[in-house]
């Protein structure tokens, strides 16, 4: 069947079957590959993207419950040529080392913030609870959070 998605606020249509992933909609026909598959199982949340300013897994979101709905992934996040403020600190945090968790790991991140813009560092755990890293030793992105949150709230640390 046919769908239609908005990505990035751009209408995506496809041709899914009730059986195609979110995620390989996302990879193979939106053209999206920041949108990683690690362990395709919903475990590792290298697949995570917002749906309607969630974040879910798209290993295990059938396409279809997309349909005439907001996904964004990390290339929606910013202008072509700049970087969201959450983007900055990870780099600035040295919070990428191979980069493979980074795309879901972010948008965790940002939809965290977006709710709760002065998070404890207890919320920025839970947040990133679902998104395994295997490089970083996750401090340095619990660091790119807190200072994501202080640029974004206009705070100078
Ligand atoms: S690839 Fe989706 S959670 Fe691991
Ligand atoms: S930076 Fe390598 S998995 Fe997180």
């Amino acid at each position: 069947m046919k769908i239609e998605v908005i990505v990035n606020g751009n209408p995506q249509t496809g041709e899914v079957t009730e059986r195609t992933r979110l995620l390989d909609f996302l990879r193979d026909q939106a053209g999206y590959t920041s949108v990683k598959e690690g362990c395709g199982e919903g475990e590792c949340g290298a697949c995570t993207v917002l749906l309607e300013g969630r974040p879910v897994v798209s290993c295990m979101v059938p396409a279809v419950q997309a349909r005439g709905k907001r996904v964004t992934t990390v290339e929606g996040l910013a202008p072509e040529g700049e970087l969201h403020p959450v983007q900055q600190a990870f780099l600035d945090c040295d919070a990428v080392q191979c980069g493979f968790c980074t795309p879901g790991m972010v948008l965790s991140v940002y939809a965290l913030l977006r709710e709760t813009p002065d998070p404890t560092e207890a919320e920025i755990r839970t947040a990133i609870a679902g998104n395994l890293c295997r490089c970083t030793g996750y401090l340095p992105i619990i660091e790119a959070a807190k200072l994501a949150a202080q640029r974004m709230r206009g705070v100078t640390a």
